[in-house]
């Protein structure tokens, strides 16, 4: 039996063919275009998702029985809004996750309708990418658009919905549109009223593991696979990864280096972020899990080393960095501004600390560092708010660099388990498809059988130490430099 993991991630699609042990049969990647069409703006054509999905898809089967290919489903990348008209037409460009245009509507929601309310409702306040601002957004700025609207969903949603005609989504995925009632797992009335929409514009909601349908014929027939394979409704990619890395059940990490960077901590029992970092969202497990989400991450480093250094030789530029916790180069990595924990979209990027005598191996060491530290932020938070975490997977395309795992490991503190495989997204993706056909009773279940480590990055003491003297700096960086990110912003 075989199955099929879409992980849609934000530079690319990346397609896994796995069977029910977790052997992967083919991987494909296709890549499609990100739109900054201003500063802090970023968007996607829907259309681009599905077409490049669709050409990878038939790559990713092409001489395989379909007979054997048993189901499909999805980790997205969150967040997006996609709106459709009456002729379910996509309306305008999908705004993304890391998209930071919506400043004055996430104040009119934190401020006017107040954080106590919007965690009642929906159990988290609001963040510049969340999907609710962007509505409001469409609202204020292109009201012809806003009155056309008829669906809204999310990224692989519209995957789903192009790939099965089904208008559905999933509970992890639903969380991040500031919509959801996460603890009661239902879509807010009232959420729905301060955004002006109604609640049947919005998708249906399931279990990431539930069937929601099968492939449409015709495409089934394009695809050369069965029409009775089977389409799950998928989990938001972060979840998706967590149950790719068996980060599943009560109190596990999963420290993802994507795009994004993101702490995802597992729980069985909801409770919402008193202090409002971090991200209370429901799990693709069928629970619920805490997560602080940096915008650029992976990012920071492909920026540093393709746009400004202007090589593709990672793993050399990484060689010449040799002394680990003694640089004194800073680097803060807020190319899109900040979600977690700071929630400033109007926050920036920068290199504190060089002089004369500063190295271009030091300075790529600071960026790969300032996205260790900024995971560690985030990992403070979620310590503060009772979390036990003492230990942690890691995946994403940064998890890939020894150097990086590395650093992790040393200034979190604790080791980092490195998965066999770091599909995360998409290999959840599959494995959600499996416990839909039935293969395992439950996504636990699934993680059991399938999930390996295949090493762990240990902490030195010695070198913690010296990180956490570094990081008592890097902590001084961001409140000292808020108000002038303000004044640039103005
Ligand atoms: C999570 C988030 C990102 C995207 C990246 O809240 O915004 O991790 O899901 O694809």
């Amino acid at each position: 039996m075989l199955f099929i993991g879409v992980d849609l991630g934000t530079s690319s699609v990346k397609l896994i063919l796995m069977d029910e042990k977790g052997a992967i049969a083919r991987t494909v990647t296709r890549e499609y275009p990100l739109y900054f069409p201003n500063p802090g703006w970023s968007e996607q054509n829907p259309e681009d998702w599905y077409r490049e999905s669709i050409a990878g898809l038939k790559e990713l089967v092409a001489g395989f029985d379909p007979e054997e290919i048993k189901g499909i489903s999805f980790g997205g990348q969150m967040h997006g809004l996609v709106i459709l008209d009456e002729n379910d037409e996509v309306i305008r460009p999908a705004i993304l996750w890391n998209d930071g245009r919506t400043g004055r509507e996430t104040d009119y929601l934190n401020e006017v309708i107040g954080r106590e309310k919007l965690v009642q409702y929906t159990g988290n306040i609001a963040f510049a990418g969340f999907t609710a601002p962007k509505i409001l957004w469409v609202k204020a700025n292109e009201p012809e658009n806003f009155a056309r609207i008829r669906k809204i969903m999310l990224p692989k949603d519209y995957l789903a919905y192009r790939l099965s005609g089904a208008f559905v989504t999933d509970y992890s995925d639903a969380s991040g549109m500031l919509l959801l009632d996460v603890a009661n797992r239902c879509w807010s009335e009232e959420m729905c009223g301060i955004c002006g929409i109604t609640v049947d514009m919005l998708p249906e909601l399931h279990e990431s593991y539930d069937k929601v349908g099968t492939l449409l014929p015709a495409l089934a027939a394009e695809l050369g696979l069965k029409e009775s394979t089977v389409v799950a409704a998928g989990a938001g990619d972060n979840a998706a990864a967590a149950v790719g890395t068996g980060t599943v059940g009560d109190g596990r990490c999963n420290v993802s280096l994507g795009t994004s960077g993101t702490i995802f901590i597992s729980s069985r029992d909801f409770a919402a972020d008193t202090t409002y970092a971090l991200h209370a969202f429901a799990h693709a497990d069928g629970q619920y899990h805490l997560m602080g989400c940096m915008l650029s991450a992976a990012s920071c480093n492909k920026w540093w080393m393709d746009d400004i250094l202007g090589t593709k030789e990672y793993g050399a530029e990484q060689e010449a960095i040799t002394e680990l916790g003694e640089n004194r180069v800073f680097y803060l990595p807020y190319l899109m501004g900040e979600r977690s924990p700071w929630n400033d979209p109007r926050a920036r990027a920068c290199f504190v600390g060089m002089t004369m005598d500063t190295t271009r191996a030091e300075m790529t060491q600071a960026v790969l560092e300032g996205v260790a530290f900024a995971v560690r932020d985030m990992y403070e938070k979620a310590r503060a708010l009772g979390a036990s975490v003492d230990r942690t997977m890691i995946c994403g395309g940064g998890a890939k660099s020894p150097l990086w795992r590395k650093m992790v490991a040393n200034i979190l503190g604790i080791p980092v388990d490195v998965p066999v495989s770091e599909e995360g997204p998409g290999m959840g993706g599959a494995m959600l498809a499996m416990v839909a056909c039935g293969v395992y009773a439950n996504v636990e279940e699934a993680a059991a059988a399938i999930v390996r480590v295949s090493g762990t990055v240990e902490p030195d003491p010695e070198l913690t130490a010296k990180y956490d003297e570094r990081y008592k700096k890097f902590q001084l960086l961001y409140p000292a430099l808020k108000p002038v990110f303000s004044a640039l912003a103005e």
